[in-house]
C-alpha cells in the first residue's frame, strides 16, 4: 500500500532523517546525500525510536546502545542487534515521498 508523506523530500534534508506515521507504524526517511531510503523506525535490539540517533552516511545509529543498521539493506551492522530493520521502496514526487508500507 502506498503512502505519500507531503513535503517530505523538502523537510528530510541530506544527512538527516525523519519519521513518519503510517498505517500504524513509524517510517524513518533518510536522507543520503539527497538518495532517500525509508526504514522501519523501530531498532530491533529493543525497540528503541531510531529517528532520535545520528544518521552517518548509509548507517543510523540507534540512540540506546549504539547499534547500526544499514538504512538501504536494513542489515544490522553492529552489536548489540543482528536482526535487520525493514525497508520499504519509495519514490520522490516534487517535494513528496511515496513509501511502499
Ligand atoms: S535499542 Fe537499539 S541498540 Fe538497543
Amino acid at each position: 500500500m502506498e503512502r505519500r508523506f507531503e513535503g517530505a523530500a523538502k523537510a528530510v534534508t541530506p544527512g538527516t532523517a525523519r519519521s513518519f506515521p503510517a498505517d500504524g507504524i513509524e517510517v524513518l526517511v533518510c536522507n543520503v546525500d539527497g538518495k532517500y531510503y525509508a526504514i522501519e523506525d523501530v531498532c530491533t535490539h529493543d525497540g528503541a525510536p531510531l529517528d532520535q540517533g545520528r544518521l552517518e552516511g548509509k548507517c543510523i545509529v540507534c540512540p540506546r546502545h549504539g547499534a547500526t543498521f544499514d538504512v538501504e539493506t536494513g542489515e544490522a551492522l553492529t552489536l548489540p542487534a543482528v536482526i535487520p530493520v525493514m525497508t520499504f521502496d519509495l519514490r520522490v514526487e516534487g517535494d513528496d515521498v511515496v513509501v511502499n508500507v
